[in-house]
């Protein structure tokens, strides 16, 4: 199996990348903040829950991604592989990713880390807001709280993978065609 951890800070691509990737590689998009948003379009009370910490920008407790994604797992038996996008986010979560698919005799193959400078992020997430109305993006000091987040929370996952072996930094500015390229030439010496 391909099991590909693409990271990076809010709005660095992540979920641009992950489509073109999944077509590309036959992978299974596992987004957890996709899954979050579908939970709080149902009104679930996992969603009702998890809408408290995303209007400010804060992750999600551990335990209620790392349920979900290990039900998501059960519910895609035999597939190629999977690509994360935006889990992990803690230590915590990574070790239990670990778990998860040692579980099912596999593991994770690398992460992809998109590097986008600050500014950026900020323009790109701005941006969006104006079309997709999604309200993380509306309020720019709930997005500066998302990027001040992952820094302090997400940034060391990076650690976690490096001590592995598994970790592998992309220039994540430039067209989505022209990263697509860069993260391919990568995931193809890995396959
Ligand atoms: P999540 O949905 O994961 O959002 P995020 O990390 O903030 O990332 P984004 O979706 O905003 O950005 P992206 O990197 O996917 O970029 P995209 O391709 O969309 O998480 C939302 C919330 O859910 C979190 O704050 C947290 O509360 C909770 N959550 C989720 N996972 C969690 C977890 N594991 N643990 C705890 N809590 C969790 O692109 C962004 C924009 O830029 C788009 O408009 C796009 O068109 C544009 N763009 C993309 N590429 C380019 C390019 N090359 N040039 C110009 N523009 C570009």
């Amino acid at each position: 199996m391909l099991n590909v951890v693409l990271f990076g800070p809010p709005g660095s691509g992540k979920g641009t990348q992950s489509a073109k990737l999944i077509e590309k590689y036959g992978l299974v998009h596992l987004s957890t903040g996709d899954i979050l948003r579908a939970e709080l379009a149902a009104q679930t009370e996992l969603g009702k829950e998890a809408k408290r910490y995303m209007d400010k920008g804060e992750l999600v407790p551990d335990h209620v991604v790392i349920g979900m994604i290990g039900r998501k797992l059960d519910e895609n038996g035999k597939v190629n592989g999977f690509i994360f996008d935006g889990f992990p986010r803690t230590t915590s979560q990574a070790e239990a990713l670990d778990t998860l698919l040692a579980g099912k005799n596999t593991s994770i193959t690398l992460m992809v880390a998109l590097d986008v400078p600050h500014e950026e992020l900020v323009k790109r997430l701005l941006n969006r807001g104006k079309e997709s109305g999604r309200a993380d993006d509306q309020n720019v000091e709930v997005i500066e709280n998302r990027i001040r987040v992952y820094h302090r929370e997400t940034a060391p996952v990076i650690q976690y993978y490096e001590a592995r072996n598994k970790f592998y930094p992309i220039n994540g500015v430039g067209s989505i065609d022209e990263i697509f390229s860069r993260l391919c030439e990568v995931i193809d010496r890995h396959k």
